[in-house]
């Protein structure tokens, strides 16, 4: 009896000693939470498109291109069911950084910016991006730092500028004269255009005026007018190279009426809607380089990946072309916008 006494106080004493000498229950070091990527909802990663709120304040409704951008942010947020919050600036920043800040106000889920000119945004876009706001720029560019925005998705305006200038050097091989009608000044469409055009033009190409038509019909027709009355059509200049196809349509109005025929001049634009591929069977158009207006699909596509925590990339381009004279008749009725 004493020695199974002895001998279970002896092995109480004996886990004791063990127990003491045994290292300490490992307890893992408290962890920094980790990070959630910037964007990120709630709902991640199960966010689906009724858990959305887009914000898009619109530029304008200066184009058929804007009108079809409109339409296609319109019809996606309808077919996928997310709430989209419209406005329209009517080509003014005030009015777009307004909608901004009543958007961020809200608390929208992801604002899709098109910005109406490059500089100005850096203010508002802190002001998002405090708020923890994802921004998306769509169509044109900004200048602002980019760790302000998510991505940019839109055309590559420079390569457009490059590409009408292909057509003038492979017209012109000995060298001609021409104008440019530009787009909105200080537009990321428009600078980038300019650029791209000016970069790759044969030197024996001189661009004798520039002036903007602000991206309208109506703005480009008395300037078109004012070119007519300084420099003689066919002598003083042989071609000219249009910003979009809705100031083409303003400037061939004001080329028809002072006499001036289809295939006198050598016309390029941009944009590629069904007025310019009109523009192109009537003989005024000889090339019209495309610029895609139907970006609500991937943008959407894009603020979904970025609401569920998914890493988007900083800089998408769109594909596009340049169309031509000879197929315009069959390819217009096929044309969306
Ligand atoms: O930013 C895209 C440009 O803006 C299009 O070329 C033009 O038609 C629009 O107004």
């Amino acid at each position: 009896m004493f020695r199974f006494k002895t001998l279970a106080f002896l092995i109480v004493v004996a886990s004791m000693v063990l127990a003491a000498c045994a290292p300490a229950a490992t307890q893992a070091p408290a962890q920094p939470a980790a990070e959630k990527p910037f964007g990120q909802a709630s709902c991640a990663p199960n966010c689906g498109y009724k858990d959305m709120t887009m914000c898009f304040p619109q530029l304008g409704a200066e184009s058929d291109w804007r009108t079809a951008d409109t339409a296609s942010f319109k019809s996606e947020a309808e077919k996928d069911g997310f709430k989209l919050v419209f406005s329209d600036a009517q080509q003014k920043q005030e009015n777009q950084i307004s909608a901004v800040r009543a958007c961020i106000q809200q608390g929208v889920s992801v604002i899709a910016l098109p910005p109406v000119v490059e500089d100005g945004w850096d203010a508002v876009l802190t002001e998002a991006k405090n708020a923890g706001i994802p921004v998306i720029i769509v169509d044109r560019s900004v200048s602002a730092d980019p760790s302000l925005y998510m991505s940019h998705i839109g055309s590559d305006m420079v390569l457009e500028g490059q590409r009408a200038a292909a057509e003038f050097n492979k017209k012109f091989p000995s060298g001609a004269k021409i104008l440019e009608l530009s787009g909105t000044t200080g537009s990321g469409a428009a600078v980038g255009r300019a650029k791209g055009f000016r970069q790759d033009l044969n030197s024996n190409i001189t661009i004798v005026d520039s002036q903007t038509g602000n991206f309208t019909r109506a703005e480009a027709l008395p300037v078109m007018q004012a070119f007519l009355q300084k420099y003689k059509a066919g002598t003083d200049f042989q071609g000219i190279f249009i910003h979009n196809d809705d100031m083409g349509i303003g400037a061939i109005e004001a080329l028809k009426a002072a006499g001036v025929k289809p295939g006198d001049l050598f016309i390029v634009s941009v944009d590629g809607t069904r007025g310019g591929f009109q523009a192109m069977v009537d003989g005024w158009f000889q090339a019209d380089v495309e610029c895609n207006p139907l970006l609500g699909p991937q943008v959407a596509e894009m603020a979904l990946k970025i609401m569920n925590g998914q890493s988007v990339d900083k800089n998408v381009l769109t594909n596009e072309t340049v169309y031509y004279p000879d197929n315009a008749a069959e390819l217009l009725p096929t044309r969306q916008y």
